[in-house]
């Protein structure tokens, strides 16, 4: 049988490498990236450079590489950029559908369109996948532009809107909550958390779990977190329990000790049902999860 070929866009990302290690047996990888790749990938893998703001290569690469899915993972994560740099965020994070769903939809493709929580304001949880999308920052306003975009003008789709992700991420690549709280309290740095912000951390490879299992799901969307709710201050605790730091090092402190550029919803957490109930998928909370990345460190 022919191998199902599968472009993941930002394939070194967090998300992009939990796709691939993730990813069933009988597909042919090939990914994307800005910048230069310092590590080792699975040989079989064909990596390509590509920025999202030079489109033509990537409708090039749709025309050579003939993906019959495309995870769409690769754009500007940070909240505060985006908030800084809108002209350039909306560029990369909204206009290069516009090329790469026409070139998808040439060939019959898949998109598999990777959007937020940050799609939600935050005052009205749980938010389910019919809630309404309303947000407090540009970030999630581009990314509520995306998803109209995707479903008005995307031949076949599917979109999956994750919550706070964490894991490990590649070496020189951005840091995430965890990765980021393991390196302070490894180095004994003390470290003040926000106790008055609610999010149901997501564990990576729950996440690319439901993106691959997704794709029997044509039009669906899934709203996808970890299945427990909690502040940022307790998921530092998880951590510096089941890494067995200091435990004097963090401290709670409210959200206004910490000005930042976007605005920042208070409390996006999901009812995570449809996931459980149509791909059967039962996300870790942050002990198991956790565990599982001491078990997995990488560097
Ligand atoms: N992480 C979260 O907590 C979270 C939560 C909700 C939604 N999301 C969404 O999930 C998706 C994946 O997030 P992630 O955390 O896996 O992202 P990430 O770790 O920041 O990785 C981003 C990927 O996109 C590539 N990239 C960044 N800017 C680019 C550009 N201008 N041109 C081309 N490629 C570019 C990066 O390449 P290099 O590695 O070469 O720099 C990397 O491969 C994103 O759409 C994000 O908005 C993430």
């Amino acid at each position: 049988m022919e191998k199902q070929r599968v472009l993941i866009t930002g394939g070194t990302g967090l998300l992009g490498k939990a796709l691939i290690l993730t990813a069933p047996e009988n597909v042919k990888i090939a990914i994307t990236h800005l910048h230069e790749v310092t590590f080792d990938l699975p040989e079989s893998i064909d990596s390509y450079k590509i920025a999202l703001d030079d489109p033509l290569s990537l409708v090039d690469l749709v025309k050579r590489f003939k993906p019959d899915i495309v995870f769409h993972t690769a754009g500007m994560g940070s909240v505060d950029e985006a908030e800084k740099n809108k002209d350039y965020a909306k560029k990369i994070n909204l206009e290069i559908l516009i090329p790469i769903i026409e070139s998808l939809n040439a060939i019959n493709a898949t998109i598999v369109f990777i959007s937020s929580n940050a799609v939600y304001d935050g005052e009205d949880p749980p938010y389910t996948e019919t809630s309404e999308q309303r947000s407090v920052n540009f970030y999630g306003e581009l990314k509520i532009l995306a998803e109209k975009y995707v479903r008005e003008n995307a031949k076949r789709f599917i979109i999956v809107r994750p919550i706070l992700m964490y894991g490990w991420p590649e070496k020189g690549r951005r840091d995430n909550p965890f990765s980021w709280i393991v390196k302070k309290l490894s180095n004994n740095e003390p470290l003040k958390l926000v106790n008055d912000t609610i999010t149901m951390p997501l564990l990576d490879k729950d996440c690319a779990d439901v993106c691959w299992k997704s794709l029997h799901f044509l039009g669906e969307d899934f709203n996808i977190a970890g299945c427990e709710k909690i502040t940022f201050y307790e998921f530092g605790k998880a951590i510096e329990k089941e890494f067995g730091y200091d435990s004097s090092l963090l401290s709670a402190v409210g959200s206004d000790a910490f000005p930042t550029i976007a605005r920042r919803p208070k409390d996006t957490s999901y009812d995570i049902s449809k996931v459980q109930r149509l791909l059967g998928i039962n996300p870790v909370g942050v002990s198991e999860g956790t565990r599982y990345l001491k078990e997995t460190k990488i560097h």
